[in-house]
């Protein structure tokens, strides 16, 4: 087996190979004026490569990732695993008006036409229960983050209220409170557009704790900040988040600490500074399951 290891997910590509024993190589890009990219992989490839990229900021990356999947079959690879801790195009699962394309569903193909097997970590799947509904292959494997986020928090705070800012982050806030013990709670939240959303806090008593703000993905920062602004409303200035996928497009990261957030961790899915919370762990656990 070998790591291919694009740059900008080098770091943690280093530490997932090193904890498999496997050696890894990382993939040369250029980008030629016209933004056009150049991609080259080692010559000589065994006959299982596992391939290492966050889909974030995802048009440029997918078309290398396409460029480098045949590349690495033409070169004699004969499984390819797809490592993507953040899967992007994961959110659009229906068609809203008519006419609008359905992005999972064809991003979830073109993964599955490249790739054996592909990884990744808590995807943001809204109507479908599985992974493999929108990447058609038995081994589109979705692992959590839940276990890695609990124990980190247990080592920062005695106690404390995890906060979920909508519905979907119920499932991850209430298994990693479940796990730690502390008490959670969980918001409405209607988004009004890309930088605007409405949110309403469940009843609770938020004074007297330290409150910590979780989701799955901070992209605008909006709903985190809301979330925050409505915690200093109940009494709250004690008040951190943990992201897994720290997009943080624009002034996010920025905008959220400004909103009174005291502190920001995030998984390294995506390299930040924020990001203490490592993954190599569990993905190199799912790596070995599959390749027995
Ligand atoms: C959506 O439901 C996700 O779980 C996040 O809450 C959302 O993507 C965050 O986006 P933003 O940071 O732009 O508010």
């Amino acid at each position: 087996m070998m790591i291919l290891a694009f740059p900008d997910y080098l770091s943690q590509a280093q530490r997932l190979a090193a904890r498999l024993d496997v050696p890894l190589a990382e993939i040369v890009l250029h980008h030629f004026p016209d933004s056009e990219s150049l991609v080259r992989l080692p010559p000589s490839l065994p006959e299982h490569v596992v391939v290492c990229r966050s889909l974030n900021q995802p048009n440029d990356k997918l078309i290398e990732l396409m460029l480098c999947a045949v590349t690495a079959r033409e070169l004699g690879a004969k499984r390819l695993t797809l490592v993507a801790p953040y899967l992007s195009y994961m959110r659009q699962d229906i068609a809203n008006q008519p006419g609008e394309a359905v992005s999972q569903r064809i991003v979830g193909k073109l993964l599955a036409d490249l790739f054996d097997d592909v990884l990744t970590v808590d995807p943001h799947l809204h109507r479908i229960s599985s992974l493999t509904q929108a990447i058609p292959i038995k081994n589109a494997i979705s692992l959590t983050a839940a276990n890695e986020i609990g124990a980190f928090l247990k080592q920062q705070f005695k106690s404390a209220i995890l906060l979920g800012p909508d519905s979907e982050s119920k499932q991850w806030v209430s298994a990693i409170a479940e796990n730690i013990g502390f008490d959670y709670a969980i918001a409405q939240k209607k988004r009004l557009g890309d930088r605007q959303v409405e949110m309403i806090l469940q009843d609770c008593d938020y004074r007297n704790r330290p409150v910590i703000i979780i989701d799955d993905v901070a992209s605008t920062g909006r709903t985190i900040a809301k979330a925050a602004g409505l915690l200093q409303a109940a009494g709250n200035d004690d008040i951190y988040a943990v992201i897994t996928h720290a997009l943080f497009c624009g002034d996010a990261y920025e905008h959220i600490l400004k909103a009174g957030v005291k502190n920001i961790w995030s998984t390294d899915s995506i390299d930040h500074p924020s990001a203490c919370i490592k993954l190599d762990a569990l993905l190199a656990d799912a790596i070995k399951a599959i390749a027995r």
